[in-house]
């Protein structure tokens, strides 16, 4: 089965083309072209809603037009069409579905609408040649990216169970918002990954909001405050210190990520542990996630998708579209920007 993906639901336009075997479940990326508008709200320090929509307007068809030809596929052999239709920037939004909606009525091809927050999940169904594991059910899986901090609960394709989630600031926002007080490039997160390399994660200790709640819910916002106060009374911001800074913010909210995701696992023991969203990319999430499961000697899978996928990405919504196959008729389609997970579960 060939599905072409499309995703525009905030600063990344992207199209890719996938093929997948009923049989064995495999998904495999012909093409996938994205195009990011970043480099624009790097100059603002953070995304303006109405210039990302222009950005999408001129992007789309370029990229979907790329994508096809990169894949080889013709529009005709194309089996479906998935598009992102929420949550995220209306705006954007309205562009890749409406366009998906246009292209599903000329080529008369089944359109499959995807949430975008499902379709960081299926980063993880993406395997590169290396890994030969399985994802065994159940598994938790935590969602991190730059609007959402979620934790859910896998039992199958298309059964998930909401288990918690962000109080207020998302895990991405959090080192989005302390890298503008660092004045550190935008996005943060890569920046205060980078940064924190060269510092001590010992240095400041920053509150760990929430670590022992008896939910699985997070909070960010008080982390920021910490940050703020601790810049406020330091009288030079060297570079030294930035590291430090850095480094310990990282490492807080790293501490409470892992914290609540194995806790997680262990009371709906779960038989793999999935992360996804823009800041799973991090190296250090990851490793702490290893080193922890191993040293616990614990069954437990720990899956990351390949960092490049963990970012916006049009492949991951056409692998969810193959793994929840809910097609729909276009004039049905609409885009929700404040999608979340109810029609799951
Ligand atoms: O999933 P994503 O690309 O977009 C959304 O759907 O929100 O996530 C973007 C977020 C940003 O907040 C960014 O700072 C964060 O992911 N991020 C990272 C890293 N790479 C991206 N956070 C920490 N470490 C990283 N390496
Ligand atoms: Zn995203």
């Amino acid at each position: 089965m060939i599905i072409l993906g499309i995703e525009s639901s905030c600063d990344e336009t992207s199209a890719a083309v996938i093929e997948a075997k009923k049989k064995d479940k495999k998904v495999k990326i012909l093409s996938n072209i994205t195009a990011s508008s970043l480099a624009l709200h790097a100059k603002t320090g953070g995304i303006i809603p109405e210039a990302a929509a222009r950005e999408q307007i001129k992007y789309i068809l370029p990229v979907i037009k790329k994508t096809l030809l990169e894949s080889g596929v013709d529009s005709p052999d194309i089996d479906a069409i998935s598009v992102t239709t929420g949550p995220g920037l209306i705006g954007s939004l309205l562009v890749g579905t409406e366009t998906a909606k246009t292209l599903s009525y000329a080529l008369k091809k089944p359109l499959i609408p995807v949430n975008h927050l499902i379709g960081h999940i299926y980063a993880n169904f993406i395997k590169s040649m290396f890994e030969k594991r399985e994802i065994e059910f159940p598994a938790v899986v935590l969602i991190v990216s730059g609007g959402h901090s979620d934790l859910l609960l896998m039992i199958n394709h298309g059964k998930l169970k909401w288990l918690g989630g962000t109080r207020d600031d998302a895990a991405g926002e959090a080192f989005d918002k302390i890298g503008r007080l660092l004045k550190l490039s935008y996005p943060g997160g890569p920046s205060i990954e980078k940064a924190a390399k060269k510092g001590n994660s010992k240095a400041f200790h920053f509150p760990r909001p929430m670590i022992g709640s008896n939910d699985f819910d997070f909070s960010f916002s008080g982390l920021k405050t910490a940050v703020l106060r601790e810049i406020q009374t330091t009288k030079h911001l060297n570079n030294e210190t930035i590291s430090d800074i850095s480094a310990s913010t990282q490492q807080a909210i790293i501490d409470v990520l892992i914290k609540k995701t194995l806790k997680a696992a262990e009371e709906y023991k779960a038989r793999s542990i999935l992360i996804s969203g823009g800041v799973a990319a991090n190296q250090k999430l990851r490793d702490r996630f290893q080193s922890l499961i191993l040293n616990n000697q614990s069954s437990i899978k720990f899956f990351a998708p390949e960092k490049w996928l963990c970012a916006d990405n049009a492949a991951m919504i056409a692998a969810t579209a193959f793994f929840n196959y809910n097609e729909m008729p276009w004039q049905k389609v609409d885009v929700n920007p404040e999608l979340y997970f109810e029609q799951y579960g």
